[in-house]
């Protein structure tokens, strides 16, 4: 939700900390601060309501030039977006500076005792009485930095990632995690950095330390790396190699992130079925499914779990799951799911579904699955976070950092990676026809050729956007395989342009939203030649008859649709069950350019932050 980042060693934090924020800045857009240690011990925060080139401007000239900072850019939650509820806070003396993500619970009643004792509080911030606290602790004890930090959050209720610089401590940050990311980067240099996740990073070291879930560690340019528990276990700690590249968190030469990543997706599929589709053997291999075979076997039924876009990716693995492994699915908000007493069996399996893997909602939905016993795999994109280290196994989708905020390569990546999954369950459980397995899966490793040619039609659709980027409503249907495309395209139409749109089943329009139609709306059919293409004609014969301006994202050499739309954009010719991975790519080209078209900012769409990390 907040992006924060940190810097301790021997260079000047300041151009560290503000680039590391412009990689965070998908995370929360809302304000942005730093704070730093002086050379003379000063402790200065500057922050600014608004984007980090706000702050930038704010700062101008003088910049501070102390080796330790800190960072922060917000998504707000509690308290409106301005110059005080902005991070960095101070304490009550000025002595310390925290950043923090994540929720402080049980903050009003910490606020309040503390109040009692005299403390002024700035902000409207759950945060800001994590200062206070922290700061307490050690005026009252005899506590140094690192065990004040531990005792102020053993009263703490909620999640946070934070980061603590105190003026008596100049060359030493203290980073905590529960329940929001961390990771922490080892300079070859002595230096040390925090971050909410690898991207400000990995410019400087490919060497981190993911900090777990209670953990507390001092990063302390004479004293090292130390972490401990909350509860004062000491902790050693696990450097990992970080595997992702500079040039895949870069624009790379294109106007937006978004539009790199829908570019990338040849790429990001191919990148999602490598090593995993063998053709020679005519096989697919998931250890994740293979190491936990019999759960599958003898899985009564299938539960998955996401929000937004990874719930979209979820409903297209219920046809394909339903179709393929013959188990029946239930696909459910993670939102939704926690809070309604949800039955589920020790023979369910639960398929938690997350691009990012820090949802909030996905990650308690988790929790919950797991309390009864229930098996949880994981499908997610960011390699150790806080998802995969909750399921009992799982597969990465693989799809490279995804900036932009609306998901594009992560959707077509998490559908390709739960096509391989239902194909390889239906074929080990002896439901697929060899001859249909065998073509299906060199089908899907065919996918990334045949996206390829949709997005040679970009041009086509730049054009066809120009005639749809004043509308104010759009109407997006599709049936079977292609429903889930209809709230896809829906989504990611109104989260990037603003533009009311809602996506439906075509038969269901009878029930209800025909009535919208008239000759300014755009309906977009989503009607390749598969199963349901006779029933979906007649649907858009049924808008047709009614005004509407019709587009029709069809096979190639398709007649019938094509004969009643305003325009179509063509697909290549792919069985049923893949056609999903190539027809929600021209509807992620159409939000691009119409949102580019209104001016819209594309990659940080007003409200929103890329990862939902409260509940
Ligand atoms: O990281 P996750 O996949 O768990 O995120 C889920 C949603 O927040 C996300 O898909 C969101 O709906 C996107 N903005 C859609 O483009």
């Amino acid at each position: 939700m907040c992006g924060i980042v940190a810097y301790v060693g021997p260079n000047p934090a300041f151009p560290i900390v503000i680039e590391g924020l412009k990689r965070l800045e998908y995370r929360g857009y809302d304000s942005a601060g730093i704070a730093t240690i002086e050379k003379d011990g000063a402790l200065t925060v500057s922050k600014k309501k608004g984007k980090v080139a706000d702050l930038t401007s704010h700062i101008g000239k003088l910049t501070p030039t102390g080796s330790i900072g800190m960072g922060h850019t917000r998504w707000a939650t509690h308290g409106p977006p301005n110059d005080i509820n902005a991070h960095p806070h101070k304490g009550a003396s000025d002595r310390l500076a925290i950043i923090h993500n994540g929720i402080i619970e049980n903050f009003a009643t910490i606020k309040e005792s503390l109040k009692c004792r005299g403390h002024n509080l700035a902000s409207e911030t759950d945060s800001e009485v994590l200062a206070h606290l922290i700061e307490e602790v050690l005026d009252t004890s005899s506590l140094g930095l690192f065990d004040a930090v531990r005792a102020a959050l053993s009263q703490v209720v909620g999640a946070y990632a934070l980061v603590v610089i105190d003026k008596k401590n100049p060359g030493r940050l203290i980073a905590a995690r529960k329940s929001s990311p961390l990771v922490i980067g080892i300079g070859e240099d002595g230096a040390y950095y925090v971050a909410s996740d690898a991207t400000p990073i990995i410019s400087h070291t490919k060497n981190v330390v993911y900090l777990e879930d209670e953990e507390v560690a001092s990063l302390d340019v004479e004293s090292g790396l130390r972490i401990r528990t909350i509860s004062n276990d000491i902790i050693t700690p696990e450097v990992h190699a970080l595997e992702i590249e500079l040039e895949s968190i870069e624009k790379g030469g294109y106007e937006h992130f978004m539009l790199k990543e829908i570019f990338e997706q040849p790429q990001s599929i191919r990148d999602s079925i490598r090593g995993r589709i063998n053709l020679q053997l005519g096989e697919i291999k998931m250890q994740g499914i293979d190491d936990h075979w019999e759960k599958w076997e003898n899985a009564s039924r299938i539960l998955i779990l996401g929000c937004g876009t990874s719930w979209h990716a979820g409903l297209v693995a219920e046809y394909l799951f339903e179709e393929f492994a013959r188990i029946p699915v239930e696909v459910e908000y993670a939102s939704e799911f926690r809070y309604r007493n949800p039955i589920i069996r020790p023979d369910d399996v639960v398929i938690a579904i997350s691009q990012s893997g820090e949802t909030a909602d996905t990650l308690a939905a988790i929790k919950t699955a797991k309390e009864v016993g229930a098996h949880v795999f994981g499908v997610c994109n960011v390699v150790g976070s806080s998802i995969p280290r909750e399921t009992d196994s799982g597969a990465y989708t693989h799809a490279g950092p995804e900036i932009g905020v609306a998901s594009t390569k992560a959707f077509t990546s998490q559908v390709a990676v739960l096509s391989m999954m239902a194909l390889h369950i239906g074929n080990k459980k002896g439901n697929i026809p060899r001859e249909r397995f065998t073509r299906l899966i060199a089908e899907l490793n065919n996918i990334p050729e045949l996206v390829e040619q949709v997005l040679d039609q970009a041009p086509r659709i730049d054009e066809i956007a120009k005639q749809f980027s004043k509308a104010e409503n759009a109407l997006y249907l599709g049936r079977g395989y292609q429903f889930p495309i209809a709230l896809e395209g829906a989504l990611k139409l109104k989260e990037i342009s603003y533009i009311h749109a809602e996506g439906y089943p075509a038969a269901e329009m009878k029930h209800g939203p025909i009535a919208l139609i008239d000759d300014d709306m755009p309906v977009i059919f989503i009607a390749p030649m598969d199963d349901v293409y006779e029933k979906v004609v007649s649907n858009v014969q049924e808008v047709k008859a009614r005004g509407g301006r019709l587009l029709g994202v069809v096979t190639e050499g398709d007649k019938d649709v094509a004969s009643l739309a305003d325009h179509i954009i063509e697909i290549p010719r792919c069985d049923d069950a893949l056609a999903p991975l190539l027809s929600v790519v021209p509807l992620q080209l159409l939000s691009y350019r119409m949102a580019v078209l209104r001016d819209c900012n594309v990659d940080q769409p007003r409200n929103l932050a890329k990862s939902v990390t409260v509940e």
